[in-house]
């Protein structure tokens, strides 16, 4: 093998460095008797992890992956860096190679002490100042926000659920939980903030991320660029379950998104007298969940925990970590601790599981 290639190899972790202590017992046998030991998979873990690696950087969390204006610039920007820092490295790996040649190590000669001073001074400080240049040149356009057209929602990260008001032109506000929807190719300014503790706002695919930060209002602008369902998470330890703080963030079509409003602006629809539904939505008001839970059209005007007017035509239950559909509901119901540790709403583990399954039916019946 050529010397390069060999250097290239031991930089990267697949070669030994040393040539007299082989890697192993059976290479020591190999080289011995003149023969290359065969690439063994361990030697190539840092190519392998690599690869993995980028698996994570497609579907409906990856910020490259983008799916919204934010996102796209967000995401070229890394692309650019990650580019340059590429070049850098190769760069910097030939100087070294070079410069620790037998014939390079003796000749400290003054010309090479003046490519030392321009090269590890001069060069470094333009290509810092080029790369943050490039780096704080899209900032203007992602902390642009004043668009009149733009939807406005309120956010609000409290431990650990999203609280969600949509503001409508006429300044009414609507209240929704733990999923936003939006329109495709309409700009949306979020304004956010936190109820206890800090929080982030992050979903991947549409913009960049935020903190929520108790005490502050923070904005963000997204756009998103095409339709889909998008994760969000939040982005900043906030307490026991920060991890399961989780939510969608759903992009229509603009005619769908405005008939989507109307619909959520509209009373929750009545259990037929007499249904499995019903007999939940009574079960809902003795178990006192009315207070701490709002159901437009209903007796239930508590503010604590979740709007659930619509709660069923929600993607997921809990911020997040379930399907949303009766086997979820009844799962929420009976573990709450468990699937959400520090969670204030208690568990209903002691309701006979005909009555969780009512109380599942009319929560999954609120679409
Ligand atoms: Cu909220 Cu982490």
């Amino acid at each position: 093998m050529a010397p390069d290639a060999d250097a290239f190899l031991i930089l990267l972790g697949v070669r030994t460095p040393f040539p007299n202590q082989p890697w192993t017992d059976r290479d020591r046998c190999l080289d011995r008797r003149g023969v290359s030991p065969p690439p063994k998979l361990g030697r190539f873990l840092p190519a392998f992890c690599a690869v993995f690696t980028m698996v994570g950087c497609r579907g409906p969390q990856s910020a490259l992956d983008p799916a919204g204006t934010d996102a796209a610039i967000i995401a070229d920007l890394f692309w650019g860096m990650a580019i340059a820092g590429f070049v850098i490295w190769l760069a910097m790996t030939g100087l070294t190679l070079h410069a620790s040649s037998p014939k390079r190590a003796r000749a400290a000669s003054p010309r090479w002490r003046r490519n030392l001073v321009v090269g590890g001074t001069g060069v470094t400080t333009l290509l810092l100042a080029v790369l943050v240049t490039l780096g704080l040149r899209p900032f203007p356009q992602l902390l642009a926000r004043g668009d009149p057209d733009a939807v406005k929602l309120r956010i609000v990260g409290e431990q650990w659920w999203w609280r969600v008001e949509y503001i409508l032109p006429s300044g009414e506000r609507l209240a929704a939980a733990n999923e936003i929807r939006l329109p495709a190719g309409r700009r949306t300014h979020l304004d956010l903030e936190a109820a206890d503790v800090i929080h982030s706002f992050w979903v991947p695919s549409l913009a960049g991320k935020i903190d929520m930060i108790p005490g502050q209002t923070t904005s963000l602008g997204l756009e998103p660029t095409r339709t889909g369902s998008f994760r969000g998470v939040c982005a900043e330890y906030c307490g026991s379950s920060h991890a399961q703080m989780l939510f969608r963030a759903v992009v229509v079509e603009p005619d769908a998104f405005e008939a989507w409003l109307q619909h959520e602006a509209a009373p929750a629809r009545s259990p037929e007298p007499g249904s499995l539904a019903e007999q939940g939505r009574q079960r809902f008001v003795e178990l006192g969940c009315t207070a701490c839970h709002t159901i437009r059209g209903t007796v239930a005007h508590g503010v604590i925990g979740p709007d659930l007017t619509h709660v069923g035509s929600r993607e997921t239950v809990g911020a997040g970590l379930l399907d949303n559909d009766v086997a979820g509901f009844e799962e929420w119901l009976a573990e709450t601790e468990r699937l959400k540790p520090g969670v204030h709403m208690p568990a209903f583990a002691m309701l006979a599981p005909e009555a969780r399954h009512a109380l599942s039916i009319y929560l999954d019946s609120l679409q």
